[in-house]
């Protein structure tokens, strides 16, 4: 149970009180533990949240979504533009942080590199949440951040709150609630539709321009089920499995680097700025 003092820092974070200043932790303060934990406060919030998400991410919901986003008809941004456009955005799934998402991607960032990691694997740590621009452009948050897994087959019970999925029309559809659904045994993740959110766009957007790692770590990294829990091996293929540690390389860097002392953009941005050019183009349409 939330103490009365996490009850009420949650409320202050509803109301969107000023007095609510975001308290940081050095690294390492926060047990691993601690990350991820939905039974401390705002489980409330992220039960609410994950249950409309399990409600609505149907195989015809993601197909829709699909067609939608990957026209790309929003608007035209530079990468860095982008990202100062995600920066007003708060994630409602995740329950360990309230940090502007850019201080986000930059921590993952600069853990990346402090561990001598290639570039492009520091540029898809400081990439990697862009897809939830999504939001800005109207789509709500449970169809854009949380945990994804595949729609058009049963959900896995190591799906986070896997009994919200009673709710969902799918599970009770005999086309798409059996082991296999409408995939092939070893099919591979590429023919699989994950429920829709800012890893599948992001993938699309970033499709021309990274390594294949790359972009298993961006398409992939909400899908826990897979990547921590197991689940879901007998729709992967060869590359999946190959890729499968990639995934699981850069998690640890999402997860255990949020508590620290923000980084200073100011001083890293020229890094960052060359970074992007090196990979991307000057700009891209999102
Ligand atoms: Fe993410
Ligand atoms: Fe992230």
């Amino acid at each position: 149970m939330p103490t009365i003092e996490q009850m009420s820092n949650q409320f202050a974070k509803e109301i969107g009180s000023e007095m609510d200043a975001p308290s940081f932790t050095a690294v390492g303060e926060k047990p691993k533990s601690a990350f991820r934990d939905y039974e401390q406060a705002g489980i409330d919030r992220v039960r609410t949240f994950y249950r409309t998400n399990h409600i609505h991410q149907t195989l015809a919901f993601v197909l829709e979504k699909k067609s939608h986003w990957l026209a790309f008809q929003q608007r035209t941004m530079s990468p860095w533009a982008a990202l100062e456009f995600l920066n007003t955005l708060v994630d409602e799934s995740d329950p360990d942080i309230e940090l502007p998402q850019v201080v986000h991607l930059l921590q993952t960032a600069e853990a990346i590199r402090r561990d001598g990691h290639p570039d492009w694997f520091v540029l898809t740590g400081f990439l990697h949440d862009l897809g939830k621009v999504l939001c800005l452009f109207g789509e709500p948050q449970w169809a854009v951040v949380g945990d994804t897994f595949p729609v058009g087959c049963q959900h896995a019970e190591e799906i986070v709150f896997s009994s919200y999925f009673n709710e969902n029309p799918d599970a009770h559809d005999p086309r798409y609630n059996t082991r296999l659904g409408i995939y092939e045994a070893g099919c591979g993740l590429d023919a699989v539709h994950l429920s829709w959110g800012h890893d599948e766009y992001l993938y699309h957007l970033m499709k021309p321009y990274l390594p294949i790692e790359a972009l298993y770590m961006i398409r992939y990294h909400s899908f826990y089920a897979w990547h921590r829990e197991g689940a879901y091996g007998y729709l992967t293929n060869e590359q999946d499995a190959e890729n499968l540690r990639w995934v699981q390389a850069f998690n640890p860097y999402d997860l255990y680097s949020k508590s620290a002392n923000p980084p200073v953009l100011s001083e890293l941005r020229p890094y960052y700025e060359d970074l992007m050019a090196k990979y991307l183009p000057s700009t891209l349409q999102f």
